[in-house]
């Protein structure tokens, strides 16, 4: 029969045999969050279109082309998550997080939605890891962050990583920044695209993000922004890089990042790997210094970033760089007989408590089938039940790697316990 329906396109399965990479990895952003005092936090799946449309900036191609937006029954407008950080803004915000000490540190793992046109790297839903502070304008809490996202990628083992790092500034130094892009783009006007005139009144910045050729060749003739900054944005940047340096975390100015989203302020970065194709960035972030008071709240100095975990499992593919596969089985007790199965699936219980993985047929298998089984799932050991081993109160316990076997009672705690003395011994001779 042919199948109902596929996936849509841009989406991925993680499948039961390759879960494990992800585990890896979320396991490592816990500990490295934890590491750095972050704490989880988890925000709904979508939010109301406007948090997006104030946050994230309407003159973003995020905004504009990307977003899944639809209307409830109930009429309200509402958008799958496009990103991580305005989501959890909006719950620092409606929570009340700026009463408790500050800073707030924030991370997240989450599943976000952009209808972007698939490619290598790119998804319609991806995820994000992501950490978030609250709190702190100071210049080591940039660099602090930023160590976080390496010491993440070195802890993966990542090479031909690097960071470029750069300031786009405050709304005061921005202004004349504004001021300088929107002359030299309006030379180009008619050759821009249609999207980029429309910008150019409202947000000339987005037009150095234009993903189309010409715009994006255009663009790179464009004046600089950190020829712009004023005083105390450059004082920051300058000491953002001290303290990156003194982290010991290596870096290059880039003065054309500016990101493509609205919300950021001072220091910009991304970590590239060229190893995977055109989709080359693995994590972006910076200071949004804004964004809070954009969002209705008292004015709250922030910064984050986000690592997409699909385009960080390319790189270590890329890179055969291996996860550690999780452990095998740890025994698989195959079985002939009614009073052997239900014996079997006894002691799989009483292993299983005890915290082993133990498996028995519960397929209806015949014995040699239950065999080349516990073969293919790679059990450490196995054993067999009959009648025999029943009436007499023991089997053997073999050892599947060396074929060694010796005698176990089935009397259950003895058995947990032999069982477990047996396991420790083969770990310790692997
Ligand atoms: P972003 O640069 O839009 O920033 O996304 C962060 C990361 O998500 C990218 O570097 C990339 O690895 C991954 N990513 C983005 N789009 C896709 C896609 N279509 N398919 C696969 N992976 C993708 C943000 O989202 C900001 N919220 C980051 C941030 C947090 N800034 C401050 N705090």
């Amino acid at each position: 029969m042919a199948l109902i329906t596929k996936k849509p396109r841009g989406t991925e399965d993680v499948l039961p045999r390759e879960s494990y990479r992800w585990q890896f990895l979320e396991n490592l952003f816990r500990e490295e969050a934890r590491a750095f005092g972050y704490k989880e936090l988890r925000t709904p799946v979508f939010e109301h279109t406007n948090l997006f449309e104030r946050g994230v900036g309407d003159t973003t191609d995020v905004v504009q082309k990307e977003m899944y937006t639809f209307l409830t029954k109930g009429g309200d407008s509402i958008t799958l998550r496009p990103e991580g950080t305005a989501g959890a803004a909006r719950a620092f915000l409606e929570h009340g997080l700026h009463n408790d000490p500050l800073p707030i540190k924030a991370y997240y793992l989450t599943s976000c939605y952009r209808y972007e046109k698939p490619q290598a790297g790119r998804l319609r839903e991806f995820h994000q890891f992501g950490m978030e502070c609250y709190g702190t304008s100071n210049p080591a809490a940039d660099a602090e962050l930023i160590t976080a996202a390496a010491n993440i990628f070195d802890r993966m083992g990542l090479k031909n990583i690097r960071l470029e790092i750069n300031s786009i500034g405050c709304p005061k130094c921005r202004a004349e920044y504004h001021k300088a892009l929107t002359a030299y783009f309006s030379q180009y006007k008619d050759e821009l695209c249609e999207d980029c005139q429309e910008r150019l009144g409202r947000n000339p910045m987005r037009l150095l993000d234009c993903k189309v050729a010409h715009d994006h060749e255009i663009a790179k003739g464009a004046p600089t922004v950190l020829d712009y900054l004023c005083d105390e944005c450059r004082e920051h940047f300058d000491s953002v890089k001290a303290y990156l340096d003194a982290n010991g975390v290596a870096y290059t100015v880039n003065p054309t990042i500016v990101r493509g989203l609205d919300y950021y302020t001072k220091t910009v970065f991304e970590f590239i790997c060229d190893d995977i194709g055109a989709q080359s960035t693995i994590c972006g972030g910076g200071r949004y210094d804004g964004l809070i008071e954009e969002l209705g709240g008292n004015p709250m100095p922030a910064l984050g970033f986000a690592a997409g975990i699909e385009r960080l499992l390319l790189t270590l593919d890329a890179q055969g760089i291996e996860i550690p596969a999780p452990s095998p089985c740890d025994i698989y007790i195959a079985n002939k007989g009614d009073t052997a199965h239900k014996k079997a699936g006894e002691l799989c219980n009483l292993l299983r408590k005890a915290g082993l993985y133990a498996e028995y047929d519960v397929v209806g298998r015949g014995l040699k089938a239950q065999m080349k089984y516990a073969n293919k799932i790679g059990a450490q050991f196995s054993l067999v039940l009959g009648d025999d081993e029943i009436a007499g109160g023991t089997a053997r316990l073999k050892n599947m790697a060396n074929g060694e076997q010796s005698e176990i009672p089935l009397d259950g705690e003895q058995f947990v316990k032999e069982f477990t003395a047996a396991k420790l011994q083969a770990d310790f001779a692997e």
